[in-house]
């Protein structure tokens, strides 16, 4: 996989640092960005841009633009209007030192960054302008009202009551699948991707989101504030349906490794080496934070 330092670089180049009259805006999308993300969208970008050919570089700029668009989404789940949560990626939460106002303010300006960043003249020439707009195209479908945002509506519906196992899978392709499926996607447009290896990258993606948020939901359940870097427990105090409440974990544990092995077969029509994603699936299925 990608050496992380360069993902980390690339994220910092783009942040605004230049003006003192909104610097408190500036350093709280800064404070977020920081350091503690596994980084796993931004990854999967790079990745599949390059199973089908493409280079690190071209993939850069959308790997941030994806890295931003979650963490804002990270920001506004914390908010008391939503999980309420004190703690992200081992510091407190941006609300708690920035303050609610800025906080959402922060959010919303990492959202438009992401847009910018795959837009500017350097990142579509690198990239081809063909290229560029789809990948635009797909991370605004997925990232909208029939994406993540529309996926933490429904959590929080669910939240009133005893959701079913549909409402429950439906929730959690938008939420968490809903960015992941625009990584692989977005890789796979970067680097030259045929419509059936277009479609696989999404099989991919979809199966990993669907594990990577029940591995979240376990985790919240058997990990510990220190490890996780965020609070646990933080689904039940919320009474939310999870795929744990559901199921119970050692069910869920089944079905991680189910949709694992659909992942990894979703890789065989890509014929350069797909070592690396078939182990990053594993890697994300046996995660501990
Ligand atoms: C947390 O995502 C939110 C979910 C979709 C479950 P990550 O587990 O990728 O969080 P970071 O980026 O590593 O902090
Ligand atoms: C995923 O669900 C949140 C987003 C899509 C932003 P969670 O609410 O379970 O994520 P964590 O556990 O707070 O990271
Ligand atoms: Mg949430
Ligand atoms: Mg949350
Ligand atoms: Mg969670």
């Amino acid at each position: 996989m990608i050496d992380l330092n360069i993902i980390e670089n690339a994220l910092y180049s783009y942040l605004p640092n230049d003006n003192i009259l909104i610097k408190k805006l500036f350093d709280s999308m800064r404070y977020s960005v920081d350091a503690g993300g596994k980084r796993v969208r931004p990854q999967l970008v790079i990745e599949f841009c390059r199973l089908c050919g493409g280079d690190v570089e071209t993939a850069l700029p959308f790997a941030c633009a994806i890295e931003y668009i979650h963490t804002y989404s990270l920001i506004h789940d914390d908010l008391p209007c939503m999980d309420d949560d004190d703690m992200r990626r081992g510091k407190p939460s941006n609300h708690k030192v920035f303050g609610e106002d800025t906080a959402l303010l922060a959010g919303d300006a990492l959202q438009s960054l992401a847009f910018e960043v795959m837009s500017l003249p350097e990142t579509v020439n690198k990239a081809g302008a063909n290229k560029a707009v789809k990948c635009i195209n797909t991370l605004s479908r997925f990232c909208g009202a029939k994406g993540m945002v529309g996926g933490q509506v429904i959590d929080l519906e669910n939240e009133k009551k005893s959701a079913s196992y549909e409402e429950v899978l439906e929730c959690n392709d938008l939420k968490t699948g809903g960015l992941i499926k625009a990584a692989c996607v977005m890789g796979a447009i970067l680097g030259g991707a045929d419509d059936i290896q277009l479609k696989m990258a999404e099989k991919y993606g979809k199966c990993i989101g669907l594990s990577f948020q029940i591995v979240d939901d376990i985790l919240d359940i058997t990990s510990t504030n220190e490890e996780l870097g965020k609070p646990v427990g933080s689904d039940i105090e919320n009474n939310k349906s999870t795929y744990v409440t559901l199921f119970g974990i050692e069910k869920c544990r089944v079905m991680v490794d189910e949709l694992t092995k659909e992942a990894i077969e979703a890789l065989d029509c890509f014929d350069d080496d797909n070592t690396e994603l078939k182990k990053f699936a594993i890697s994300l299925a046996e995660r501990k934070k």
